[in-house]
């Protein structure tokens, strides 16, 4: 089914549903866009790949694809959560690199028209984490969207020394993760969030049982690195279940660890524990031989920002996170 034609005298253009794609026919733009996640955030894509074109395969994805001359060129695929979309990538070859930008505003533009028309989807989010921030600034603008740049940091571990660790509350200890604390992770998530920049960007930080959903992601989908429990730890109350704080680290590449997430409770800041989970894990990267540690924050979440600076990251990259709210 044609959701679009449009002709040139010189390629014929087609955009047409994802569903109608088999994984094999866009394995080599999957391919060539595991190599730019490499080059651009030295991030290893291929678990994310073949996650979808498992999903190719079962052909309930909702996406486009853009062909020219009948070859893919270029695809967007989203998903559904409940009430909202989100738009989990697009990506057109650099074969068409002058069109390349063209190809993948048209993908979401199609994809914007689609998810904008269910009546069932009150919501859009999407942070198109590889591509440079304002890129699709024009047609997200003309559609509704807010923008909320964000910040692709890293930094090096090869000099990573053990450091004086900070006195911890005697009510607090620090210990790796288990896979027990996931309802206690969910419930710190959503009160470290409340009223935060960065639920209104993700709603699913506004309720302990969307902050479960964004956690069952990262911990047992490689759509973020595969987790790493080793690397991951907690701030857990020693008189309850209760957690005051997380890091969680996936491993994105063979020398590259990834935090996921950090969060301390509101009641607990500005002591140095923010600090001393991301150092314990890095220390905990360095020691499994890791030479760098990336993560990502919102440009207007300061004290995150503040901190990380202050800990010798550097950004790498910006994009934009962008969300479209049905009134
Ligand atoms: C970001 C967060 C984890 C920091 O936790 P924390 O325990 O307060 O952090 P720390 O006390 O270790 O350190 C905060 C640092 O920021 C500084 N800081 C504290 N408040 C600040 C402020 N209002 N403005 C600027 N800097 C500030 C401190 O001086 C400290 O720096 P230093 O260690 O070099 O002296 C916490 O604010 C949080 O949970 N925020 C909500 C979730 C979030 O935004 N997570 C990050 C997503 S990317």
């Amino acid at each position: 089914m044609a959701a679009s034609l449009s002709k040139s005298a010189i390629v014929r253009q087609d955009v047409l549903d994802l569903r109608h794609f088999a994984a094999s026919s866009l394995r080599d733009l999957l391919t060539e866009e595991t190599e730019l996640w490499q080059r651009r955030l030295r991030w290893d894509y291929r678990a994310s790949a073949q996650l979808l074109l498992d999903y190719l395969d079962s052909r309930i994805l909702p996406g486009f694809v853009a062909t020219e001359d009948g070859r893919p060129a270029g695809y967007v695929f989203c998903v559904y959560e409940q009430h909202k979309a989100v738009i989990g990538d697009v990506f057109a070859t650099a074969q068409a690199r002058e069109r390349a930008s063209r190809i993948e505003s048209r993908l979401l533009e199609h994809t914007l028209e689609l998810l904008q028309s269910t009546p069932g989807t009150a919501r859009v989010e999407t942070q198109l984490l590889l591509h440079p921030k304002g890129q699709f600034r024009e047609v997200f603008t003309q559609n509704g969207f807010d923008f909320y740049p964000r910040v692709f940091m890293e930094r090096q571990l090869h000099r990573e020394r053990p450091s004086a660790m900070i006195a911890l509350p005697p009510s607090l200890h620090l210990r790796s993760w288990r896979d027990s604390d996931f309802a206690a992770a969910g419930r710190v998530i959503a009160l470290a969030y409340q009223g935060h920049l960065d639920s209104v960007i993700n709603d699913q930080y506004r309720t302990t049982a969307g902050s479960l959903r964004f956690l069952h992601n990262i911990v047992r989908f490689p759509g973020c690195g595969q987790f790493d429990p080793a690397t991951s730890l907690v701030l857990a109350h020693r008189d309850s279940e209760e957690l005051a704080g997380i890091v969680l680290c996936s491993r994105v590449n063979i020398d590259t660890g990834h935090v996921t997430q950090l969060c301390i409770e509101p009641a607990l800041r500005h002591s140095g524990l923010g600090r001393l989970l991301l150092t314990q894990c890095m220390q905990a990267l360095a020691a499994q031989g890791l030479n760098y540690i990336s993560l990502t924050v919102t440009e207007g979440n300061h004290e995150a920002l503040f901190l990380y600076r202050r800990m010798g990251f550097k950004s790498r990259h910006t994009f934009d996170a962008m969300v479209w709210q049905r009134n």
